[in-house]
């Protein structure tokens, strides 16, 4: 009698429900499948599984609109897959040549109580998924002003994962790893990895016009998409046609390979810059590290950093060791009051602007400008197309722009939101007009961006090296996460390249910013043959050698960043687990440089180098921990090693705790090309 009542009310419940609609779309390798369904009430979920592991359970998707029912449940109208693959040149990056494909499902959606209507398009790739929405031009929506974007990702397993907390304006934290129930409120990338080893990273891609993503803990292992809000509390304000940023899941079946996904780039529109030639990878050093340290100082005064003479010095040292770039902070009046004119166009009395930038350009030395807004965003807008006028005139080539402003830009608004992304955007197209390179501190998320503006070089946008100088510093556990998280993003300005570790150099000579002395013990926290590795493997087209000068003057080990060439045409991830250690090899015209390094922990690695071209010789030289090293006690030991390899070597490598190894390789048969030009 029971048996039959249930059977009953289930055949009535069908009779009374539309039938649900089920679409899916696979990768170009057929291993991962999205599923989209509308069910019974027309909600719409998607689903993503790889070959027959569930990755992501049905996951809900629609918004909450100001003054307008909510967008959640729809009908289809049509539905298309088409199939696309493409190889195209980056300007730079970690490879040049790539290729985009992957397999399309689109979804033309209207609302079931009105005639809004909304657009879906799902994409399936060898290296992870993406999603995006798109509403178009229609008479039932003009002015829209999002409150909230439901996406959900429904994780099938509580996985484990690597996260820094949401904060809508500093990326400046140290990373946590956790299992997903225990996350609450977390930035992207997101990067986990299941118990049989996939590994797995929600982001975006394409940022533009919309406020950023972080990631909200619902329940288990339950996410949703919780948006940087204008301070009105609304998220984006914006009218049709208009679409998302794509919505990603990077999928991987080992930490190498996720650290060598092309997707978030592919997801992006091609490069809009149609003269390139002053786009150029470079490393640079700088009048910095010394005022970070607190030996010196940004403003006018006997310990004042920014001096003709001193200026003169790094642009010397620079043309002398094959480094492109200077970097001068602190040379401009008014440090004190950030964002007014006289600080990014009116030098300090013991600063010759014009001496200086001409001594730069007769050397063959670029300058990397400084403009520090302190998040007085309105001030910066009003001048910054004459300080890009100008500093083009005096052949800066590229600027380093700042937004230290922890609570928010001046105006109320967050680094993270709509604002911001959109200030950022137009500080990026404007340099382009002037053929400035961009290097953004404090910056908006990247996602990507650089393959439609190449001129946006990188950015630090994660706690860099200089909370070495004035903090508890940073582990070698914390760099050896991001790779699999931040880096997955985009470049990073990290700054490494320190070899005066303890700063013992400077003993008794370092002060804070009040003026006090500095706390003694503060260090890096590796050994100096890991910050050569740190140079290759945290990888920015900008790659800055930061100590000063003078702990680098007749250095043996300065030899490998002086080999080093940045303007890479491919690069592989040799080795690696989240959090643990990398090796990787990119490699610049017929140069290889290879890097591995080790969090916490003392490990042996093997390198094959079988990725070499075969029956070529090269000459090694290796840069490595020494027996003795010892971060703690004896960080700055190393050895140098010479020997010929060619693509049947097996390189065993001991990396202390902490610690590293840098190799360059030079080809023996003499096809060296320009290898020192850049
Ligand atoms: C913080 C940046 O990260 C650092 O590189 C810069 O020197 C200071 N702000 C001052 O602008
Ligand atoms: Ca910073």
């Amino acid at each position: 009698m029971r048996t039959i009542a249930i059977i009953l009310l289930c055949w009535l419940c069908q009779a009374c429900s539309q039938e649900p609609t089920r679409h899916s779309v696979h990768s170009p390798n057929n291993q991962i499948h999205i599923t989209v369904q509308l069910n019974d009430k027309g909600q719409l979920t998607y689903q993503v599984d790889k070959n027959d592991t569930q990755l992501l359970m049905p996951s809900k998707l629609g918004f909450t609109l100001q003054k307008q029912p909510t967008l959640e449940t729809f009908e289809v109208i049509s539905s298309q897959i088409k199939s696309f693959k493409k190889d195209w040149q980056a300007v730079w990056g970690e490879r040049k040549n790539i290729t985009n494909e992957y397999n399309e499902l689109f979804i033309a959606l209207k609302d079931k109580q009105s005639e809004r209507k909304i657009n879906m398009r799902f994409r399936a790739y060898d290296d992870g998924i993406a999603f995006r929405y798109e509403f178009p031009q229609q008479t039932a929506l003009s002015n829209v002003v999002i409150m909230d974007e439901k996406t959900q990702f429904n994780l099938a397993q509580d996985y484990q994962s690597w996260w820094i907390e949401a904060d809508y304006d500093s990326y400046e934290k140290l990373y946590k790893h956790s299992p997903v129930s225990q996350v609450e409120h977390v930035q992207t990338p997101f990067t986990m990895r299941s118990k049989n080893g996939v590994h797995l990273s929600i982001h975006e891609a394409a940022l533009t016009d919309y406020a950023s993503m972080t990631l909200k803990h619902e329940h288990n292992s339950q996410l949703s998409a919780e948006l940087v809000p204008w301070q009105d509390g609304t998220k984006v304000k914006t009218k049709v046609p208009f679409r998302t940023p794509w919505r990603t899941l990077q999928i991987a079946d080992s930490a190498a390979q996720l650290a060598s996904s092309d997707l978030i780039l592919n997801l992006n529109e091609a490069n809009k810059i149609s003269e390139t030639a002053w786009i150029k990878p470079m490393k640079y050093i700088g009048i910095w590290w010394g005022i970070h340290l607190g030996v010196h100082t940004w403003q006018e005064g006997e310990r004042h950093a920014a001096t003709t003479e001193r200026a003169m010095q790094y642009i010397d040292f620079a043309k002398q060791h094959n480094i492109q770039g200077v970097l001068f902070e602190g040379w401009n009046k008014g440090w004190e009051q950030w964002g007014t004119r006289e600080a990014y166009l009116v030098a300090t009395d013991d600063f010759d602007l014009e001496k200086v930038a001409d001594y730069a350009k007769r050397q063959g030395v670029a300058i990397v400008g400084h403009n520090e807004t302190g998040g007085n965003i309105a001030a910066y807008e009003s001048h910054v197309n004459e300080i890009f006028s100008i500093y083009n005139k005096l052949g800066i080539n590229t600027v380093k722009t700042g937004y230290v402003a922890e609570k928010g830009f001046s105006n109320g608004e967050h680094h993270q939101g709509q604002f911001g992304v959109n200030h950022y955007r137009k500080i990026v197209k404007l340099a382009a007009k002037y053929h400035i390179m961009l290097d953004a501190h404090e910056p908006i998320k990247d996602t990507g961006i650089r393959r439609t503006w190449p001129n946006m070089m990188t950015r630090e946008g994660a706690r860099g090296g200089e909370y070495n100088a004035w903090s508890d510093g940073n582990s070698a556990d914390y760099t050896m996460i991001l790779p699999f998280t931040r880096l997955l993003s985009g470049p990073m300005d990290y700054t490494p390249g320190i070899f005066d570790i303890d700063y013992s150099r400077f003993q008794g000579q370092r002060f804070d910013w009040q003026g006090n002395p500095q706390k003694s013990h503060y260090r890096v926290h590796t050994t100096l043959a890991r910050q050569l590795a740190n140079m290759l493997v945290l990888y920015s087209p900008l790659q800055m050698a930061a100590d000063m000068i003078e702990n680098y003057q007749d250095h043996p080990a300065f030899e490998f960043i002086k080999a080093l060439n940045v303007d890479y045409d491919d690069s592989k991830v040799l080795n690696a687990e989240i959090g643990e250690y990398i090796s990787v090899a990119r490699r610049a015209k017929q140069q290889w440089f290879i890097a591995s390094a080790t969090n916490s922990e003392a490990r042996k690695l093997s390198l094959k180098l079988d990725f070499l071209p075969a029956n070529r010789q090269y000459f090694a030289t290796i840069y490595q921990d020494a027996a003795n090293t010892d971060w703690q006690n004896n960080p700055e030991a190393y050895e140098i090693k010479e020997q010929v390899v060619d693509a049947s070597t097996v390189l065993n490598l001991q990396l202390a705790a902490a610690g590293g190894a840098a190799i360059s390789l030079i080809p023996l048969d003499g096809h060296l090309g320009n290898i020192n030009k850049q």
